[in-house]
């Protein structure tokens, strides 16, 4: 199959998004850009097109998709109730990086929800996206648009690394402003619960509805309290060399890995290093990519995917990164890395 790139980075063109439009609607596949990262995108209520979306990515088929929609009054179709606090949270985020989870109505096929009861969708905060959803029948079905394991795509090249020619098209919207995937709240549970840490914070949502839990399978460093989101147990985002996370101040952390880089070194091997624009300059070995600004934390993030990516393409033995427990999406972001690493950490 032959993937055709449509080019939107200088915004919506009418004619090719009508044409992605009807690929979705025939039952096709188009990936697309979101405010966070690009979706592969299939029309949620097909069993058929949800079962292409896992095969193109080689995802588990126990894994749920998100129903993206571009009106709110489209959630009435797919639920079974849409609770008072889904209205206010949708009013405060919505067009925007939040998803939230129902329970489903009959029309969600359980290919689409991986067997599940529950429905998760999100509104995107995007204009190519959102005129896709229109075009394509209101009811998109899409996770990132990686094959499964790798980094979450951040730019059309990326889909294309992975996914060129297993579907039929992608929507060329330039590099995403967020970076990392959306805040997930189940409102299935008595008390609202976030099931993946996002842009979206957990003050942010306690503002709008009040309560509101983290699922305590998120931070358990026991293996036995899984995670409720089933893709959360997956080891996600994982580079080709070992991750490992450096804790401390950041003189300790710099002195710690530059050993780590001179030792490598005499071994004739060479390390990867992921620093902030503040702290890049203070390594003297290995191969240095700053990631962003630890005092505009969003950089952080909309850099994270793709420098992991960067390093598959070299030659490291291994890859050091330090740590981005910055205040606002720290935890977010952190939640990503400790993952890539496989939960290596360690204390400088
Ligand atoms: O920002 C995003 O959310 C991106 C863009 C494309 O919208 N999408 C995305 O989808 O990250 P995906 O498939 O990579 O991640 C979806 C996550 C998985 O961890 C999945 O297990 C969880 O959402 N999920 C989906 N439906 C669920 C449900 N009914 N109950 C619990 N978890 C669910
Ligand atoms: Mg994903």
């Amino acid at each position: 199959m032959q993937t055709i790139r449509m080019d939107m980075t200088d915004g919506v063109d009418p004619g090719q998004i009508r044409l992605a439009g009807r690929i979705l609607r025939e039952g096709g596949l188009v990936a697309f850009p979101t405010e966070t990262v690009y979706g592969l995108g299939g029309n949620a209520l097909d069993p058929a097109a949800s079962g292409k979306i896992y095969a193109a990515k080689g995802r588990p088929s126990d894994n749920p998709l998100i129903v993206h929609i571009a009106e709110t009054g489209a959630l009435e179709r797919i639920t079974a109730r849409v609770p008072q606090i889904a209205g206010k949270l949708a009013d405060a985020f919505w067009p925007g990086p939040l998803t939230m989870i129902f329970h489903k109505s009959g029309c969600v096929p359980m290919e689409t929800t991986g067997g599940l009861e529950t429905v998760a969708v999100r509104m995107p905060a995007h204009e190519a996206a959102l005129e896709l959803i229109r075009q394509g029948g209101g009811y998109v079905a899409a996770p990132s648009a990686n094959t499964s394991g790798r980094p979450s795509p951040t730019k059309a090249a990326h889909v294309l690394q992975d996914l060129d020619g297993k579907i039929d098209a992608v929507i060329d919207g330039g590099e995403v402003g967020i970076g990392i995937e959306s805040t997930i709240v189940d409102l299935t549970d008595e008390v609202p619960t976030i099931l993946r840490p996002g842009y979206i914070s957990q003050d942010m949502l306690r503002e709008v509805i009040g309560e509101v839990r983290m699922d305590r399978g998120l931070s358990a460093m026991d293996p036995a309290v899984r995670p409720k989101a089933p893709g959360m147990k997956y080891r996600h985002y994982a580079p080709r060399a070992p991750l490992v996370i450096v804790e401390g101040s950041q003189e300790a952390v710099t002195a710690l890995i530059n050993e780590r880089a001179q030792k490598a070194l005499a071994r004739g091997e060479q390390v990867g290093i992921i620093a902030s624009q503040e702290s890049a300059a203070g390594y003297t070995g290995g191969i240095v990519k700053s990631v962003g600004s630890r005092s505009n934390e969003i950089t952080i993030s909309m850099h994270l995917y793709s420098i992991l990516r960067e390093f598959d393409g070299l030659d490291v033995s291994e890859i050091y990164s330090e740590s981005f427990d910055t205040p606002r999406m720290g935890q977010a972001i952190m939640n990503r890395l400790i993952k890539a690493a496989g939960h290596q950490v360690i204390q400088a």
